[in-house]
């Protein structure tokens, strides 16, 4: 089974989809690096989302992760959440470090369980980021959406033999997160998306991944804003508000929208997703428009530094 599962992440390291969408004739305010949900996707998925941030000006830059969309490994399988989240570090921290983007403020942006592997992009490096918009973050999954615990630890047991066997009932997310039913068409006819139950090791890590998050809320730092659907029944808006409560960071935004489900990003009715928009651009234009470019600060930081060495 090891050796099974080492091809995959070897065959996976070299042919993890990476995608971009850069304005045209224009030099981006930002960078902007997009982490997708649960069996979603980059290229048809969040095309529509980074297709607006563009036009709002930014760099937008995307990952499909192991066992997701066009990137290779068994679909719907993640071996490890780390793997996904060293993917995403790696390939994002390549991009800041161009010579071209060196001085231009990064930002994180994650839906759903992305928002968990946001977190855990910017655990690994608290400094780094500007910011993130998190959106539906998996921090927790909604109990609605959990098998009984006693079927969990079936469940458990029985990964141990078989990882990736498709078994774990829950309810239909793609029914439960979408609000408008020809969104949900889409998703189904997207050969990228995973539809199949989810896999036994995948959803022991998603669970593992959010109890562990929740725990450690207190461990943000990065400026944000947490945006959740009222009406969402995948992710538990009740943990946006912990995050919000919890996080360390002194610039942080909640943002609850009644009647919302969890597809915020492209799921909605188009006034829906118009306002959430709104709310994420305003919020992106106002930090990088205010703030200094990131190397400006770095050598104001630098000098900082200077002047309390001198006066002690
Ligand atoms: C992304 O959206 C643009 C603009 O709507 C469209 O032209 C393009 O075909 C889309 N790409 C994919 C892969 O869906
Ligand atoms: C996930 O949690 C279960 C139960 O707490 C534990 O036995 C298992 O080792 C954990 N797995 C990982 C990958 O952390």
């Amino acid at each position: 089974m090891s050796g099974i599962l080492m091809f995959f992440r070897i065959l996976k390291t070299e042919l993890s989809d990476m995608k971009r969408w850069i304005p045209v004739n224009e030099e981006p305010k930002a960078l902007i690096f997009i982490c997708h949900g649960y069996a979603m996707e980059c290229s048809i998925t969040m095309n529509s989302t980074a297709i607006r941030l563009v036009k709002a000006g930014y760099a937008v830059y995307g990952i499909d992760y192991e066992g997701h969309g066009k990137s290779s490994g068994l679909q719907g399988y993640i071996s490890t959440f780390d793997n996904v989240v060293d993917d995403c570090s790696n390939f994002f921290t390549d991009i800041c470090e161009k010579k071209e983007n060196k001085r231009k403020m990064r930002y994180l942006l994650g839906e759903s369980m992305g928002g968990a592997v946001l977190l855990l992009v910017h655990r690994k490096k608290p400094d780094y980021w500007d910011g993130a918009v998190l959106v539906a973050p998996m921090c927790k999954v909604a109990d609605d959406m959990k098998p009984h615990p006693f079927v969990i630890s079936i469940l458990r047991k029985l990964n141990k033999l078989i990882p990736t066997w498709r078994i774990v009932p829950v309810q239909d997310v793609i029914d439960a997160a979408f609000k408008r039913p020809e969104i949900r068409a889409q998703i189904r006819a997207n050969p990228y998306c995973y539809k199949g139950r989810p896999r036994l090791n995948t959803a022991n890590e998603l669970l593992n991944t959010s109890l562990e998050l929740e725990q450690r809320l207190h461990e943000v730092t990065l400026p944000f804003i947490v945006l959740h659907g009222g009406d969402d029944k995948v992710t538990d808006k009740a943990v946006s508000q912990q995050l919000y409560d919890a996080a360390a960071s002194s610039d942080k935004s909640f943002k609850l929208y009644p009647g919302m489900w969890h597809g915020l990003l492209y799921g909605e009715t188009p006034e829906n997703i118009e306002i959430v928009f709104s709310d994420i651009v305003g919020w992106l234009d106002q930090r990088t428009e205010s703030g200094n470019s990131r190397l400006e600060r770095e050598l104001k930081h630098k000098n900082d530094e200077i002047l309390i060495s001198k006066d002690l």
